[in-house]
């Protein structure tokens, strides 16, 4: 990461926006999908990264700035809840001196003598999801996860199915809060993962994620039927606070009946808390759940209160993280698997090694660049890490050569056979066999069927999978011998004659559609909706469109397009380029016959004028005014010459007019304009 100190004030705004929307993502990834794609560790490094450049530049933090949000709120089904109290999120800490900086700045906060001694607590951070249970009068009415840290979603029928959680307490307040976490042990999570593997259902990358996708659920009996557990750290909502410290509360929360941290202690001074941190952290490997790192909070209740909370974590808490787990085994060979949307990604097959407890025989490479940075090749021993999930990562080379050519890149993919290719400037390398690549099959079908390019009624992603499944759709194309399949489909559960029948008629008025949606649902790179259109506009058709792609002056001839440039252009070749495209694109002419485009404009008066618009158009936008000026025939230009034929001004107008008028350029008011529209 660049120094914030040395950065330009444009550099920090460019990588703030950068880092909101990465962490933003990630944090979709994470709790939408429970599928992260980087491991704790790096998300951290984001964080920290985005949480320096903010203090070196104050006035560039962003009203959408990770540092503002405790977490996210996730898109689900599960319906939403409000918390009665936030709940909080912890703030990190790396090493030693950062947890004697923390009590230090306790000291400070709350102006304490030197000999005054500021007991805390030391627990286990359980990597799970936090939970909070809301009793009333002794009974369970809520369980809420966090989300946003202000709504969360509802999860009570979920949390009933838990059995550490209990559905009524003795001798509760009537209002009580707890607060604590749901987690999956370590061995419950390789059985579940069994489990989904021998079913083909979804597999977990690590504890938490099963834990997550578990407890979220719409439907309870799902969650009934997974291996949750739950352990209480603390409270939200408190009718009466019995105790006066933390280490007396959780006892009392436990006296309820509620879990609580193996490895719980108080501790009088840092040191004696860094100590227990060692022992948690020596102790790691033989717990039954992943933990990440070590709680302290202060044990007195009145200081956590004075201490309060800074944006999004209270100022009485520490999470102490622990390092990423480190290993050296050997890299026995290089593989490389395609990603849906046909992103080559090399992965490293690895001599099994334990890292922290888990053998691990896989690291993710990346993309090719990672592999010529550490110069790898099969056979060469190398440092891997495992940052307490995710698939691991290579963090040196052992064997690091620098004289070493660089990795060969792919030429074709390894699932179809097309040819691989990688952008200008671009580290990723894709497969152009989109439409005929089986890793890419499902986002594609997809894609084709969807509302802006074929829009197929009837034909969602359900329906898609069940025919991938049923082998009857491979390729677009096939969607168009959907019917020879007719009385199967019938047989088959959720489909009735009239679904089928609707189905099959959809498909069929899609025969001789519009020819720019078709170019768009084929998929090809950089080819959105509006630029497929002015490709087909350009040259009639699709067939056309292939055929000039196929010319020697391709590249010349696409890029003469309005608002096609070199890397729509090459993207357009390179897909033209690839025989498996060729043949599906052929069979889909064939079977959907897209029509020829044909032209909206008109033959009037403005047909070869040029066209000039100024000033505010009151009841058109300035691009429908160019858009009817070019139905017309006409070409609109932005600025007035001795060949502009007309100005259309509205209020406001200036140079342009002026101009216009010294020209002896004729000029009309929006409402003629429209009156010409209106005749022609
Ligand atoms: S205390 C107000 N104690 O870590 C502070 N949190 O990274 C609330 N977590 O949202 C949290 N173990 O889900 C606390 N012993 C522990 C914990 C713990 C795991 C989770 C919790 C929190 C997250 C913050």
């Amino acid at each position: 990461m660049t120094d914030p100190a040395k950065m330009s004030e444009a550099d920090a705004a460019n990588r703030l926006m950068r880092l909101a929307r990465e962490i933003a993502r990630h944090d979709a990834a994470y709790h939408d999908r429970d599928d992260p794609e980087i491991s704790d560790a790096e998300y951290d490094a984001l964080v920290a990264e985005n949480k320096a450049i903010e203090a070196a530049f104050p006035h560039l933090v962003r009203d959408d700035s990770p540092s503002k949000k405790v977490g996210h709120v996730p898109s689900s089904p599960l319906s939403k809840v409000s918390h009665a109290q936030a709940m909080l999120s912890l703030e990190n800490g790396f090493s030693d001196d950062d947890v004697r900086e923390f009590a230090a700045r306790v000291r400070r906060f709350l102006s304490l003598d030197e000999d005054e001694s500021v007991a805390l607590t030391a627990e286990p951070k359980i990597d799970g999801l936090s939970c909070s249970l809301r009793y009333e009068s002794g009974t369970l009415v809520l369980a809420a996860t966090r989300g946003d840290g202000t709504v969360g979603e509802d999860v009570t029928a979920n949390a009933r199915t838990i059995g550490d959680i209990p559905e009524t307490l003795k001798g509760a307040p009537d209002v009580l809060e707890v607060r604590g976490e749901v987690y999956m042990a370590k061995e419950d999570f390789a059985d579940l993962n069994a489990r989904q593997e021998a079913a083909g259902g979804k597999i977990f990358a690590n504890p938490r994620n099963a834990a997550a996708g578990s407890f979220r659920q719409k439907d309870a009996r799902v969650t009934s039927s997974r291996p949750l557990r739950f352990y209480a750290h603390g409270w939200g909502e408190i009718s009466a606070v019995p105790h006066d410290t933390q280490t007396e509360m959780v006892a009392w929360l436990q006296g309820l009946g509620f879990p609580v941290a193996d490895y719980f202690r108080r501790c009088e001074t840092v040191e004696e808390a860094l100590a227990v941190y060692s022992d948690i952290g020596a102790a790691r490997a033989g717990l039954s759940y992943d933990i990440d790192g070590v709680v302290y909070k202060i044990d007195r209740l009145d200081w956590q209160d004075r201490l309060g909370k800074v944006a999004k974590a209270p100022r009485w808490a520490l999470a102490h993280k622990f390092p990423a787990e480190q290993a050296e085994t050997t890299l026995n060979a290089i593989e490389i698997q395609v990603g849906r949307t046909g992103k080559l990604t090399p992965v490293g097959r690895l001599e099994p090694v334990g890292v922290g407890g888990v053998i691990v025989s896989n690291v993710t490479l990346h993309n090719f660049d990672e592999i010529d940075r550490h110069r790898l090749r099969a056979g060469d021993r190398i440092k891997i890490q495992r940052a307490g999930d995710v698939i691991p990562q290579v963090v040196e080379n052992l064997d690091h050569d620098e004289d070493r050519e660089p990795y060969p890149r792919p030429q074709t993919c390894p699932e179809c056979d097309s040819e691989a290719v990688a952008e200008e400037g671009e580290v990723d390398i894709r497969c152009t066999g989109g439409l005929i690549c089986p890793a890419q099959r499902f986002e594609r079908l997809k894609h084709f069927v969807s509302r802006g390019a074929m829009d197929i009624d009837g034909l969602g992603a359900k329906s898609i999978e069940e025919f991938l499944a049923l082998g009857w759709v491979k390729k677009p194309s096939d969607i168009f011998t959907l019917k020879s399949h007719r009385g199967e489909l019938l047989k088959r559960e959720g489909w009735k004659e009239k679904s089928v029948d609707n189905l099959l008629a959809a498909i069929e008025a899609r025969k001789g559609f519009d020819p720019g949606r078709f170019l768009f649902g084929l998929g090809i790179r950089h080819v959105g909706a509006v630029t497929a259109k002015d490709l087909v506009k350009a040259f009639g058709s699709v067939a056309e469109l292939e055929e000039v792609a196929r010319s020697d002056s391709a590249l010349e001839k696409l890029v003469d397009v309005d608002g096609v440039g070199e890397v729509v252009a090459q993207a357009v070749i390179d897909f033209f380029h690839e025989p498996h495209n060729r043949e599906e694109v052929a069979r889909l002419l064939d079977r959907a016959a897209p029509a020829d485009y044909v032209s909206d404009v008109q033959e009037t008066a403005w047909s070869g004028k040029t066209i000039v618009f100024t000033g505010k158009l009151e009841s058109v936008s300035r691009d429908e005014a160019k858009a009817q000026a070019e139905r017309m025939g006409a070409k609109a230009a932005g600025s007035v010459s001795s060949k502009t034929d007309l100005l259309v001004a509205g209020p406001g107008a200036g140079s342009k007019l002026k101009k216009a008028q010294d020209l002896g350029v004729r000029v009309m008011s929006e409402e003629d304009w429209l009156a010409e529209v209106a005749k022609s």
